[in-house]
């Protein structure tokens, strides 16, 4: 419960925050994006164990599934092959309420989940094959012009195959469930993921949810080699 009165006030502090910054609704950086401090800083310093790590996550397998796949459709997200710093950056967002992911939020709480179980799932996950052909695809209609917006506006920190950056917290993008990369894209967009890259939140502001589509489309079918 106080737990729950903490996310609330932060929750609630974020939002009039946000708004007195941003009276037009174009997006502003509100705070230095990612400080790495509390909990997420000490679960980048501690060494992770995959054999502990693959234990933990079976407390997440109902909805990541076995081998971390996600789910087709896109309501799960695959974290198999994410980068460490990425999975504990998300984590320890979501389960401070910095993410907005209330379905999962129970069973990151601080009382199912130490920060060292953190980093040893980190360190499983990102050592798990990525299995593309359970991937969930987009409709094909215009991977070009999907290509050509990503190359312009996404690759500079995603990499040109999706490939993302450990160090700067860049999630690993290739291949992703098309659902879920939509889905995301309009939480960006619309601020409401909650932890988005600011730099990003403004590339993706203007775009309409036939770019959204088409870009989408064209990440789910990046392979890595
Ligand atoms: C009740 C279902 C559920 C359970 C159990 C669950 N998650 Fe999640 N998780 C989700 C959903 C749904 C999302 C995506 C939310 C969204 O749409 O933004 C997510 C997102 C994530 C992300 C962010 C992925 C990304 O690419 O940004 C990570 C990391 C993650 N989960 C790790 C875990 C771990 C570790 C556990 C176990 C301790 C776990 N999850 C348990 C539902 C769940
Ligand atoms: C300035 C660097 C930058 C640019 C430009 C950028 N991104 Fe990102 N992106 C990030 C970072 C950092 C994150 C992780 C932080 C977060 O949660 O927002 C992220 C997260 C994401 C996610 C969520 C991934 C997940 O696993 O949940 C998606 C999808 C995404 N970006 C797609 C895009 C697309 C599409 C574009 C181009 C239209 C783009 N990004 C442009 C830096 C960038």
């Amino acid at each position: 419960m106080k737990h729950f009165v903490k996310i609330a006030a932060c929750f609630l502090l974020c939002v009039a925050m946000a708004q007195a910054q941003s009276p037009t609704g174009a997006p502003k950086a509100v705070e230095a994006w990612n400080e790495l401090k509390g909990e997420k800083f000490e679960a980048l310093q501690l060494k992770g164990d995959a054999a502990r790590g693959a234990e933990a996550f079976q407390a997440c397998q109902g909805c990541h599934k076995r081998g971390a796949t996600g789910s087709s459709n896109g309501a799960y997200p695959r974290l198999a092959g994410q980068h460490a710093t990425v999975l504990i950056e998300q984590i320890t967002d979501i389960r401070s309420g910095r993410r907005t992911n209330p379905k999962m939020a129970p069973f990151a709480d601080e009382h199912v989940l130490t920060t060292q179980e953190i980093a040893d799932i980190a360190v499983y996950l990102q050592a798990l094959p990525i299995q593309y052909q359970i991937g969930d695809k987009g409709a094909g209609n215009d991977l070009e012009r999907g290509k050509g917006l990503y190359v312009r506006d996404c690759a500079v920190c995603h990499g040109d195959r999706g490939q993302g950056h450990a160090q700067k917290f860049v999630p690993l993008i290739a291949g992703q469930h098309y659902g879920y990369v939509l889905r995301e894209l309009a939480y960006i967009r619309d601020e409401k993921r909650g932890n988005a890259n600011p730099d990003m939140v403004t590339v993706i502001h203007p775009y309409r949810n036939e770019d959204l589509e088409v870009v989408a489309d064209y990440i789910s079918r990046l392979t890595l080699p």
